[in-house]
Formats: structure tokens, C-alpha cells, sequence
């Protein structure tokens, strides 16, 4: 076994990378994939968004540790309340790590050396950005196979795309020639106005067949599930956004065969 990794990536904040990045781990999981979320956010919305709080006691070393190399990822992963689903935790101090490696060597490959100790471990390893293309961002690129686009349906959506997609192909230049687009992900689609269609059709004019078919509804089960520290499958899973997300992880797992 050797996991599928895909980063999950736009700098963009408030597009749905957190989201995407937590549900589509856990349909991934529920498909009997083992799976492997890597919260990579100092904001660490995937962490709260799993119900591990930072001062619950459970979290005595995360990503912030293991990216100072002051801990080994292999020590810090927690399982979920989710077969097959595990987490990677972070905190804000992620922040200042990413300062301070900024003076290290291999700082950008920090990530990529943690994540090739746990590969054979997993099916899939799902990594969760902070919104910016910062060190931590080109981290995630350099340690991934595949980088998954979420775009919020309205307007401006493409902006700063442009600038995400030279990022990537200078990561492919210098550092990850294997890298690809798995795909753009049109997230919390509105049917009820035009903008969500006049956005999905600008899209899917730009990527053309990289444009997931699945598009993720605007859902407030979707949107609550985090306060309750699950993901949405758990929280409702009969709900619009639920379903969405399930329907996306069979996309995402047919795409990455
Ligand atoms: N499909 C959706 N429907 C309703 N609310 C959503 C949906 N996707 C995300 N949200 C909400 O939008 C906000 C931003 O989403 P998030 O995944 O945290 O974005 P990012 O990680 O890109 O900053 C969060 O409050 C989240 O709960
Ligand atoms: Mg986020």
C-alpha cells in the first residue's frame, strides 16, 4: 500500500477547503479506504472540526512539532471517532513554526518527509492548506500527488487562480515534477440564483473535464456539522450536502485509480 496524497489548496479563505477536505476524508474512510487527514492549517478548523479541542489533553504533540522536528508524525496521529479515518492534528503555533523553518534546511520538504514515513500506512493522505501560498502551502504541494481545487460558486471565483496554477507549475519545475490537478470542486453551489450556474459554466469552460461533476450544494447541515465536531455524513447524512460529499469520493476515488 502506497497512499494516494492530495492537498487540498486555494488561497483564497472561506472557499470550503477545510470542508472538502474533512468530508471527503470521511466518505474515503467509510469506502474502506484507509485515510489519513493532515491538518496543515495553523487555523486548525479540521482539528475543532473532528471535536479534538486544543485543551483537551489529547493533543501533547501535532503537526507543529513534527514540522520543527521535534516530534515524529508517526506519534501524533490520532484515529477518529471513524474507521479507517485518522487524524494528523494541528495548532496555531503551526504559525510561528512555519516562521521559524523559514531559517532551517529542507525547509521545503519538511512535509513531503514526514508524509513518506506514514505512506505505506494509508490509502489515501488528504492534507488540509491555510489560505495563502506560504511555506507552508509550497509544503503541501512538494508532499502531495495531486492538488484538489475548491472554488466557491460566486463572483470572483477564478480570481487568484491564475497566480495558484504558477505556483504549481514552479513546484513542478523545482521540486514535484509528478504533481497533478486532480480537480476543481465547485462548492456551495446555490441553485436558486443564476450566479451558481453562470460560475460553474465559467469554470467548467476554463478546466473543462478537470471540473468534478459533483458540485456541493450550499447546505446549513453542512455548514453546522463543525460545531458539533463532525463531519456532515455523521451529523446528517441524509442531507443535500452529505450526499454531495459521497457522490464527490467516488469522483475523486475513480479519478486517482
Ligand atoms: N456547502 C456548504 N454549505 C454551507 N456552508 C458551507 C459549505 N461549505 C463550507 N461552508 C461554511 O463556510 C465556511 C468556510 O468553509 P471552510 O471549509 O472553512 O473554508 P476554507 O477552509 O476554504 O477557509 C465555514 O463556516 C463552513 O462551515
Ligand atoms: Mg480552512
Amino acid at each position: 500500500m502506497s497512499a494516494k496524497v492530495i492537498c487540498v489548496t486555494n488561497q483564497k479563505g472561506g472557499v470550503g477547503k477545510t470542508t472538502t477536505a474533512v468530508n471527503l476524508s470521511y466518505y474515503l474512510a467509510k469506502d474502506k479506504k484507509k485515510t489519513l487527514l493532515i491538518d496543515f492549517d495553523p487555523q486548525g478548523n479540521a482539528t475543532s472540526g473532528l471535536g479534538i479541542e486544543k485543551n483537551d489533553g489529547k493533543l501533547t504533540a501535532t503537526m507543529t512539532d513534527v514540522i520543527l522536528g521535534n516530534a515524529e508524525i508517526t506519534n501524533i496521529i490520532l484515529p477518529t471517532k471513524y474507521k479507517n479515518f485518522d487524524l494528523a492534528p494541528t495548532t496555531p503555533e503551526l504559525a510561528n513554526a512555519e516562521v521559524e523553518i523559514t531559517g532551517m534546511q529542507r525547509k521545503f520538504v519538511r512535509l513531503r518527509d514526514a508524509v513518506r514515513k506514514v505512506r505505506d500506512g494509508y490509502d489515501y493522505i488528504i492534507i488540509d492548506l491555510p489560505p495563502s501560498l506560504s511555506l507552508l502551502t509550497v509544503n503541501g504541494m512538494i508532499a502531495s500527488d495531486y492538488l484538489l481545487l475548491p472554488v466557491q460558486t460566486e463572483f470572483y471565483a477564478l480570481e487568484g487562480v491564475a497566480q495558484l496554477l504558477e505556483s504549481m507549475k514552479l513546484v513542478m519545475k523545482q521540486a514535484n515534477p509528478s504533481l497533478k490537478l486532480l480537480g476543481v470542486l465547485a462548492t456551495m453551489y446555490d441553485k436558486r440564483t443564476s450566479l451558481s450556474g453562470q460560475v460553474y459554466s465559467e469554470i467548467k469552460k476554463y478546466f473543462k473535464n478537470l471540473t468534478f461533476k459533483t458540485t456541493i450544494p450550499r447546505n446549513v447541515r453542512v455548514a453546522e456539522a463543525p460545531s458539533h465536531g463532525v463531519p456532515v455524513g455523521a451529523y446528517d447524512k441524509f442531507s443535500k450536502g452529505a450526499k454531495a460529499y459521497k457522490e464527490f469520493a467516488k469522483e475523486v476515488e475513480e479519478r486517482t485509480k
